[in-house]
């Protein structure tokens, strides 16, 4: 596997290696299977956990890591073809990448999506131009479509907690937020439950729905896996019976591009923050996931974050062990 770009880069048997040697990586932390490796980290945006997670990890591999942050001491970059580079910009990534595999063994890159279009975001283009210009091993640490590592934490997550692959009730529900944010968790994490062989609701104002390349993704893995993929704008109804609510805010998909009007449309939607009565009768055992950051008591309420179901620091610490369990797949080092 060269690249891992999105959850579906790892085939079944991949996957199954991925998780269990997480496990067993969880176990043994330090190990030598990345010494004398060299991984480069390019955020094109801000990270706490991913950028920790990656570079810890690679040291308790034993490899070495480089962060480069552009417009943070690293030149900022382009990634346009044909630009003419008379703004911001100093340096392409036409240059920039090439030069950094010259460096590293293997090259891992944050880009979030540009905001100016629904149809830009699906295309996914700063990732696509990335992966074009480099050879070696190349890792998604969350762009504008997907953010596998995430998914792999989530997954690994549901594992520990034993709770059931087929069959297992997994609600993933629009939270309101100040901002539009990005699809790229949202649309990672349906898939990955779907994969899961979940049965899926996606809870969701209309206006909020997924857009459908994501869903068709999605419902594609559901099939395969023998899971299934609803969508609900009931909170109830959708929560009834519940294993796990996983709360994400986004933007409405339609109106990318459009800050004000989606900021309208948001309005209005501010109870929207997962709160304990969501779990009272429906849903009394379910756990709360969340990848992080959230904002408190906007996206979710104090009592649950702090409470027994809330289980997002144990997704956090899962970041660490998958992580180094995919870059010792990727860098032939499989143990
Ligand atoms: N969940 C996640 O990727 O966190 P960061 O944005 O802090 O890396």
């Amino acid at each position: 596997m060269r690249s891992f770009l999105h959850l579906d880069d790892l085939d079944d048997d991949g996957l199954g290696w991925v998780l269990d040697r997480a496990r067993r990586l969880e176990a043994a932390p330090i190990q030598s299977s990345l010494r004398d490796k060299v991984v480069a980290l390019l955020f094109m945006n801000p990270s706490l956990r991913t950028l920790a997670s990656m570079q810890a990890g690679i040291a308790q591999l034993g490899g070495t890591s480089v962060v480069l942050q552009p417009g943070q001491g690293t030149w900022t970059l382009e990634w346009r073809r044909g630009q003419v580079m008379n703004e911001g910009a100093a340096e392409h990534m036409q240059e920039a990448l090439p030069v950094l595999e010259g460096y590293a063994d293997a090259l891992a890159i944050r880009c979030f999506a540009g905001g100016s279009s629904l149809a830009e975001t699906l295309e996914d283009p700063v990732l696509r131009a990335a992966s074009a210009l480099v050879t070696k091993p190349l890792i998604n640490l969350e762009s504008a479509t997907a953010h596998p590592c995430q998914s792999l934490a989530d997954w690994k997550t549901m594992d520990d907690l034993d709770l059931p692959r087929r069959g297992g009730r997994f609600v993933l529900s629009w939270a309101w937020h100040p901002r539009a944010l990005p699809l790229a968790v949202p649309a990672g994490t349906l898939h990955m439950a779907c994969r899961r062989g979940m049965e899926v609701t996606l809870l969701a104002p209309p206006s909020h729905v997924l857009p459908e390349p994501m869903l068709a993704r999605a419902r594609a893995a559901a099939e395969r896996s023998g899971g299934s993929l609803r969508i609900s704008a009931d909170r109830a109804e959708a929560l009834e019976g519940a294993q796990v609510v996983y709360a994400k805010s986004w933007g409405a998909p339609a109106l990318i591009g459009r800050p004000e009007e989606e900021a309208e449309l948001r309005r209005g939607l501010e109870d929207w923050c997962v709160a304990e009565s969501w779990f009272d009768h429906a849903a009394p055992e379910a756990r709360f996931m969340h990848c992080l950051p959230v904002r408190r008591n906007v996206v979710v309420r104090d009592e649950v974050l702090d409470s027994a179901r809330s289980v997002v620091i144990r997704q956090a610490h899962n970041r660490l062990h998958v992580q180094k369990a995919l870059l010792e797949l990727m860098l032939g080092a499989r143990n």
